[in-house]
């Protein structure tokens, strides 16, 4: 019998004939856990789903042998049964459903008679939730009333109840906190000592190397290497991924900052579901022309609330007085927001950022329709050249303008709605975790675009959960905690453990 639980060789899978797999060899040993690393685009995910059947056996060429037995299989349940669960890069959960019956979708356990066995599902899904430490999650309620990260928690729940011989990771961890990583990196290590095997995808290369056993790096569709993770570092993945060495991961440049431009008083948003609780809490803060504003803080802090708000876009009682340029202006719908010089790019592109079976172009251009208009008629040239010139700005990888969106890989999307929102020329610009997601590379070239976006005088609020990300880019941090503002820090010699301090609570003080 082989030593391999999985050997792919050779797979080959194209759409409408662009190649996005060339020949792609994969092996993983039992109990093995290997990082599969590459740029966006690279074909991580398409790899993954020509594996699970999402992309069924007949629709890509090459081998698949599990357990030393070749695999043609055509669902994702024949899959499942052999013992590979896939947890993919866009959750899949149903919002309307509850958390236990979102666990047990499809794999429901039933009394003799065949009626459903709540109180057995309930029973183990509490169970799942104490074993991923959210033992405060009640699992009878609809998934919608969690936040991303507890989302992806969930998701993880429902693969690790079924019985799993490898285990698919793709970027499991982009909306979780660090501490929602330390328990997930736990549990891979937990499943590894009982033999589980796993893939793990990440754009998060400490996460890598701190899990995996090996790493196997693809490019544009083909293997490029595959190296024990011992003796190696996380800049050698770095070169790997990309064909070219990058030294410094966060291109802070000098940039003027001018006076506070705007600026939010007294921002309160109440949670939809019970008013009584405070999702923002009374938050003050101003943004000068020109600068970075990073906004840090636990997933569930109020952070992207604090940001609909702003955009006219809470969808729960709020109160917000904006001032910009001096003068007290009101928002009350991201068109108002978007005409008077605010633009956000929100976090989970997937509900608010995009319209996935419409074409990239005329996602990219959505916000701005109306330009290309004249007498109702739309001029398309006009429009075809700006689209070709945001993809040739923000290299978006698109076979052609007209291919949807959905079609993209997850840091393409996210290129596409940050091109989206440039085009009305706003005066403040919210970035909601901007590169989740994204690759190194990409990240790259999105904090150079926000360098240059602030040379020209647009003010920036970045939010994001990667604390070196906030301390690398920002000019000055927020540190919003339970719905409060809890600092107000300037980035100069300003430390992960002060802002995580301040997140917790444990001082209340102003540095700035
Ligand atoms: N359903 C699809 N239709 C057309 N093209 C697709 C489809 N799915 C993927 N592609 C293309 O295949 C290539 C590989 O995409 P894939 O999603 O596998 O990349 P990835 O490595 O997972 O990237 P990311 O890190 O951004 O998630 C990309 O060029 C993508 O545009
Ligand atoms: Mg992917």
């Amino acid at each position: 019998m082989s030593e391999y639980l999985l050997d792919m060789r050779g797979i080959v899978k194209d759409f409408n004939g662009v190649k996005a797999l060339d020949g792609i060899d994969l092996k993983v040993r039992p109990g093995e856990v290997v990082g599969l690393c590459g740029e966006n685009g690279a074909g991580k995910s398409t790899l993954m789903k020509v594996l699970s059947a999402v992309y069924p056996y007949g629709t890509w060429q090459g081998q698949i042998f599990w357990e030393g037995k070749e695999l043609k299989a055509h669902t994702i349940r024949q899959t499942e049964e052999a013992g590979i669960v896939i947890i993919h890069q866009e959750l899949m959960l149903v919002p309307q459903l509850s958390v236990a019956e979102n666990i047990f979708m499809g794999n429901e356990i039933r009394l003799p008679g065949g009626l459903m066995n709540y109180s057995a599902m309930y029973k183990r899904a509490e169970e799942l939730m104490a074993e991923l430490k959210m033992p405060d999650v009640n699992v009878a309620l609809p998934v919608y009333h969690y936040g991303g990260g507890h989302q992806q928690l969930i998701e993880i729940a429902k693969a690790l109840n079924k019985r799993a011989k490898l285990l698919i990771l793709d970027e499991p961890t982009s909306s979780l906190t660090k501490a929602e990583t330390e328990i997930l990196l736990d549990i891979i290590r937990d499943l590894k000592r009982k033999g589980v095997a796993c893939v793990m995808i990440s754009h998060k290369l400490d996460e890598i190397a701190a899990v995996c056993d090996t790493i196997s790096v693809i490019r544009d569709g083909a293997h490029v290497g595959t190296r024990p993770m011992s003796g190696m570092d996380t800049n050698e993945i770095i070169t790997m991924m990309v064909g070219r060495e990058i030294k410094n991961l966060f291109p802070r440049e000098e940039h003027p900052i001018g006076e506070v431009f705007f600026e939010a008083r007294n921002v309160t948003c109440l949670d939809v579901n019970n008013p009584r609780r405070k999702r923002v809490d009374n938050i003050s803060f101003t943004l000068r022309k020109g600068e970075i504003l990073g906004v840090a803080g636990l997933v569930g802090a109020g952070r992207t609330e604090l940001a609909m708000a702003i955009f006219g876009c809470y969808p729960g009682q709020y109160d917000a007085e904006l001032w910009l340029d001096g003068k007290q202006i009101s928002v009350d719908s991201p068109r108002s927001a978007v005409m008077q010089g605010i633009c956000l790019v929100p976090e989970d592109r997937k509900r608010h950022g995009i319209v996935p079976l419409q074409g990239v172009g005329a996602n990219i251009t959505m916000a701005v329709l109306k330009d290309y208009a004249r007498y109702g008629v739309i001029n398309s040239e006009k429009e075809l050249h700006q689209i070709e010139k945001s993809i040739a700005r923000m290299r978006i990888k698109t076979a052609s303008p007209d291919l949807p969106i959905r079609g993209l890989s997850g840091g393409n999307q996210q290129k596409a709605v940050l091109s989206k929102m440039l085009l009305p020329n706003p005066k403040v610009l919210i970035l909601d975790e901007p590169t989740r997601g994204v690759d190194v590379g990409a990240k790259y070239e999105i904090y150079k675009l926000m360098f240059e976006l602030v040379k020209q005088g647009l003010s920036i609020i970045m939010i994001s959960s990667e604390l070196p990300e906030v301390l690398g880019i920002s000019d000055r941090v927020l540190v919003i905690g339970e719905g409060q503002l809890r600092g107000d820090f300037i980035n100069e010699g300003l430390t992960q453990e002060q802002v995580l301090t301040a997140a917790l609570g444990q001082s209340s003080e102003l540095a700035a």
